[in-house]
This record gives C-alpha cells, sequence and structure tokens, in this order.
C-alpha cells in the first residue's frame, strides 16, 4: 500500500513527493524500496503488486523496476486502506481464488529482517489453513495515538493469540491506560490474509462498497474505466475501522521487530542519530544552545541557523514552509496541513 500523502511528516512530506518515496534515513534505498527488498526474499516479482493514488504510478514503477508494470495499480482517488484492500484482493483473487496474500505499508522501518521473515511464514501458515484475518503485533513503548492497540487472549507459550479487541488511534488517556495494563500490542499495520476469508470480512463489514466493487471485472480491459466510476460512490475509511475493529476472527503474532512507523517525526526522532543534547540535527551549519530534544531540518544549507533555549520542539525549514511546533504536537500536523489549504 503506497497511497497515502504521509501528512503527519509534513512538510518533508507532501502530496507531490509523499515519504514513501523518499530515502527518510539516507540509507540509499527510499522506503518504499526497502519494503520490496524486505518481501522479495519471499515473494517472487511477478506476485509483488503495489497499489497506490494514480500519480505515483509512474515514480512506483521507476522505484521498482523489478516489478511488473501492469502489477503496479492506481486509484482515482484517495480513499483510505478499506478500498485500496478490496480492491487488490479481488485482483488478486481473480488470479487465484484461493490466494493467501501480505499486506504490506510502504513506510515502516524493520530493523530484525530475520524475525520478519520468520513471523510471516508463521502468519502464512495459520492464514492459509484457517480463516484468521492475521496482524502482526509490536510490544508498545509509548502511549503513541496514531497506531492500533490489540487486546489479545494470552494462551502462553503460543506463537499467536486470539484478539480480545482493536482499538484504531485512541485519545491519549485511552493509550495510556492501555500501555500501563501491560496487556496491549501496538497493530503493525501488516497484514495476512487469505482472499476468501477478507471477502467475507468485506461482506459483513462493509457490505455496501463490497457491492460497488462487485460492478467491476477484475484483470479485464474494462477494469480502470469501471474503477473510476465506482471510485466516487466509495466510503473512505480505513481497514482497521472498517474491517479490524469489528471482525471476530482476529489472530495476533507478537513480533519483536525493530519496528517504527516512520509516519511521524517521533518515530523519526526515536531512529535518527542525536548529538549530546539528544538533538537530531543532521546539518552542521546549525547552532545551538542551550537547545536539548529537538529535531531540526533545515534544508537550505546557505542558510545560517541559530537556535537558543529550545527544548522538545520539531523545527523543519523547506523552501516552501517553516514549521515549528511542540514535539508532542506531531499528530496535530495533518490538521495544519488541512487548515493552510483552507487559507488559500
Ligand atoms: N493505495 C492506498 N490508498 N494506500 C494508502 C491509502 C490509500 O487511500 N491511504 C494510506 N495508504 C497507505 C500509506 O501510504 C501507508 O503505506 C499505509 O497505507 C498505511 O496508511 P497510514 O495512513 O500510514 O496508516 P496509519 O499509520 O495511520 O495506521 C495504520 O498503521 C499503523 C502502524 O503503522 C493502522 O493499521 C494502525 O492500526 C497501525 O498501528
Ligand atoms: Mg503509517
Amino acid at each position: 500500500m503506497a497511497g497515502g500523502i504521509g501528512s503527519r511528516f509534513w512538510p518533508l512530506s507532501t502530496q507531490k513527493f509523499p515519504k514513501q518515496f523518499q530515502d527518510i534515513l539516507g540509507t540509499g534505498r527510499t522506503m518504499i524500496q526497502q519494503t520490496y527488498d524486505r518481501i522479495k526474499k519471499m515473494i517472487p516479482n511477478e506476485n509483488i503488486f503495489v497499489i497506490t493514488n494514480k500519480e505515483y504510478v509512474a515514480l512506483s514503477h521507476q522505484q521498482l523496476p523489478e516489478v511488473p508494470e501492469e502489477n503496479i495499480v492506481g486509484e482515482p482517488l484517495i480513499k483510505n486502506t478499506a478500498a485500496c484492500n478490496l480492491y487488490m484482493a479481488n485482483k488478486i483473487s481473480e488470479i487465484n481464488p484461493n490466494a493467501t496474500m501480505i499486506v504490506l505499508p510502504a513506510d515502516h522501518l524493520i530493523l530484525k529482517e530475520d524475525i520478519f521473515l520468520e513471523k510471516v511464514e508463521v502468519a502464512f501458515d495459520l492464514a492459509s489453513k484457517h480463516d484468521y484475518l492475521v496482524t502482526l503485533g509490536i510490544t508498545p513503548t509509548r502511549p503513541d495515538t496514531g497506531y492500533g492497540y490489540i487486546q489479545f487472549v494470552d494462551k502462553k507459550e503460543s506463537e499467536y493469540f486470539k484478539v480480545k479487541t482493536f482499538t484504531e488511534k485512541p485519545i491519549l488517556e485511552l493509550a495510556q491506560s492501555f500501555m500501563e495494563s501491560g496487556d496491549f500490542l501496538w497493530n503493525a499495520g501488516i497484514f495476512i490474509w487469505n482472499v476468501k476469508t477478507i471477502h467475507h470480512a468485506f461482506e459483513m463489514y462493509l457490505p455496501e462498497m463490497t457491492q460497488h466493487f462487485m460492478a467491476c471485472e477484475y484483470n479485464a480491459d474494462s477494469e480502470k474505466s469501471c474503477i473510476e466510476i465506482i471510485y466516487p460512490k466509495v466510503q473512505k475509511i480505513s481497514i482497521d475501522n472498517g474491517i479490524l475493529e469489528k471482525a471476530k476472527n482476529v489472530y495476533v503474532i507478537p513480533s519483536d521487530l525493530g519496528w517504527s512507523d516512520l509516519g511521524t517525526w517521533t518515530s523519526v526522532y526515536e531512529n535518527a542519530e542525536k548529538d549530546e543534547n539528544e538533538n537530531a540535527v543532521k546539518q552542521r551549519h546549525i547552532l545551538t544552545y542551550n537547545t536539548e530534544g529537538n529535531i531540526i531540518h533545515v534544508k537550505n544549507s546557505n542558510k545560517a541557523v541559530v537556535i537558543d533555549g529550545l527544548k522538545d520542539f520539531i523545527v523543519v525549514d523547506t523552501e516552501k514552509v517553516l514549521l515549528i511546533c511542540p514535539r508532542d504536537h506531531d499528530q496535530l500536523i495533518k490538521d495544519y496541513v488541512l487548515d493552510l489549504k483552507n487559507l488559500k
């Protein structure tokens, strides 16, 4: 899935050039390329699909030349992740009605790749034998309100657990109590399911959306024009809110992956190198005094920057934007983007 605009990572991630197509951590590979590198060890190129906005089809092809061009699918509108999941499940089931698929966000960092591949094997085994919706779960390290929280039934000494409750993006108080209870995992946003199982879930929980998608024939000449017609009618909702919060057959595999969703400035801060005052500052032309715990990113290296007395802030200066906000307000950045649009 590579169709988001990463608005919480603005102003580096923009509608024209979203974060999944950027080399955020300076590794030499963009986020979508790293996602591909990770999964190609398990899945042949002809079975790898990218679903993104039609605006990013060329960019996806350019960054992933190994993936067959016809497997890069463009959506006409941003409808969040339920629609793109149903679209892909329909396309894949046309090729193999019994396929088990893995759904990967294109913007994650996974440090422990061996464990990732191991857990995915377990997940594939589960999802191909049972009608389970399988997700990978991460031990939470902070009461982050940007994730889904999974409460599971602990059976001890099992590799996987039945999910009791799934709460997508809770308010801070809830996230805090979930964390303190020790009974919750974060949803990694990586899903493994059989196309039949996910179809059944869509029929139950998003029947209208399912109806709309039934109007199209997949892998046919008419697919693109049909998708153009149905997309405006389709509900804008995430797979988490639309399906996972409601389904009764969700299972979680606790996975210590060295995982991070590089979705927000806080997550980038956690993974960035820091100076002796815990500032994440890459550029050498920035002078700081009495300044700690900040993320400071100034694109223009000809601009002299001096900061004195700043604590726990995000400062990002790009050609068009200057953003200054407290680090713990990073979930609000997408609202700033909306407000700015309304201002214009
Ligand atoms: N094709 C397509 N179309 N892709 C999309 C769309 C869309 O309309 N919207 C988002 N995506 C892609 C994003 O590019 C990203 O790779 C992935 O889908 C997930 O979307 P995010 O917008 O990043 O979701 P999130 O981070 O807020 O929440 C999800 O991930 C968390 C972990 O990273 C949820 O699954 C949470 O429960 C989970 O904790
Ligand atoms: Mg994300």
